[in-house]
């Protein structure tokens, strides 16, 4: 098939684009490399450009004729939304209503999601089901709302059929080390670790010992990037089947706490890594976990990386690769 894939240079774009040519599919990645690499484009057609360049998202369109989108571009930075709302606004919704604007008026209907559990804010229940009030707490978490109900009604009046895949905490890097996490600046957890054993920083903050947590800190679900990818192709195959539009949690239903992978860390680099207790930050829910049955049971979701070891010996062969 013939897939667009929009962030394809970023971190889960370009392992899901690795993924897309492995299965023989086409790509054409469309990313302004604002934050992605072009080295990481495994595969495929990379085209220099930004979403609100709506001429040449239609010349992209009309040239290589998609089946489909993905679509992973978009800003990341929770805390940045918080100071540049309009900035998150204008990337993440203005610019996706853009493309299903340029994908409508050359009759592409199908389109993959990168939600967010941060369309959850602070959940009521944990594990999170997708039937979870929408309550973002947040600019970056209200971006990702918007355009599932943007979605829900181009669904129902315009024929579009999406599957939205809300994602945990994405971590972890491919099996070859070829690609990894590389955002800057950096703000997850398992690599800002890594970088201190690595040295590059003198030590990991953790924010908040006093959570209602058995070790009093947060715990979050760490979904491998490569688990991510299968979601992705697995729901490309649902849409090409003509089945409905869907909307699926991305996890794997349990999690560990900020001193379990700091723990994990030192484990699997040999290297004792200090840590910094600090206080709690705004925002931050004790525990998000995902409720993943749907994704499992509706389109056979069979993760092949649920390993905190895993994902962490992944990341760190990718972070000794990286230069300081
Ligand atoms: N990383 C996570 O844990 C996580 C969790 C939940 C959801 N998500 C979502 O997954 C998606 C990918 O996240 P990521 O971690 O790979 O981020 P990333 O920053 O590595 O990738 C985003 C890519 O989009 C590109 N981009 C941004 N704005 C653009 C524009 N206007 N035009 C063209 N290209 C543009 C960037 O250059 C970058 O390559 C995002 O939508 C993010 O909100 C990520």
């Amino acid at each position: 098939m013939k897939i667009v894939v929009t962030g394809g240079a970023g971190y889960i774009g370009s392992h899901v684009v690795r993924a897309l040519g492995e299965q023989g599919h086409e790509v054409l990645i469309y990313d302004n490399l604002s934050k992605g690499h072009r080295d990481a484009v495994l595969h495929g057609e990379l085209v220099v450009g930004d979403l609100a360049d709506t001429s040449k998202l239609e010349k992209v369109f009309g040239r290589f004729q998609p089946v489909a989108v993905m679509h992973f571009a978009a800003l990341i930075e929770v805390g940045e939304s918080v100071r540049e709302p309009a900035t998150y606004y204008r990337n993440n919704v203005a610019n996706t209503l853009n493309l299903l604007s340029v994908m409508l008026s050359y009759g592409v209907r199908s389109f993959i999601f990168s939600s967010s559990a941060a369309v959850y804010g602070n959940p009521q229940n944990v594990p999170i089901s997708e039937q979870e009030p929408l309550s973002p707490i947040n600019p970056y978490g209200r971006s990702k709302v918007f355009v599932e109900k943007v979605l829900e009604d181009m669904s129902a009046s315009q024929g579009m059929r999406y599957v939205s895949l809300r994602y945990f905490n994405a971590a972890g890097a491919e099996e070859e080390g070829r690609i990894g996490e590389h955002h800057d600046p950096e703000s997850h957890l398992i690599p800002l670790t890594l970088k201190a054993a690595k040295g590059e920083r003198s030590s990991i903050k953790i924010f908040g010992v006093d959570y209602p947590t058995p070790d009093g800190t947060c715990i979050r679900d760490y979904v491998h990037v490569s688990d991510l990818a299968e979601a992705h192709i697995l729901s490309l195959e649902h849409l090409a089947d003509g089945s409905e539009s869907r909307i699926f949690n991305c996890g794997y239903g349990h999690g560990f706490s900020v001193r379990q992978v700091v723990e994990t860390a030192i484990k699997v680099t040999g290297i004792e890594i200090r840590v910094e207790e600090v206080g709690r930050r705004p925002g931050d829910p004790p525990v998000l976990v995902a409720e993943s049955t749907r994704l499992r049971q509706d389109l056979g979701w069979n993760p092949r990386h649920d390993d905190l070891e895993d994902i962490i010996r992944t990341a760190w062969a990718w972070e000794r690769k990286q230069r300081a």
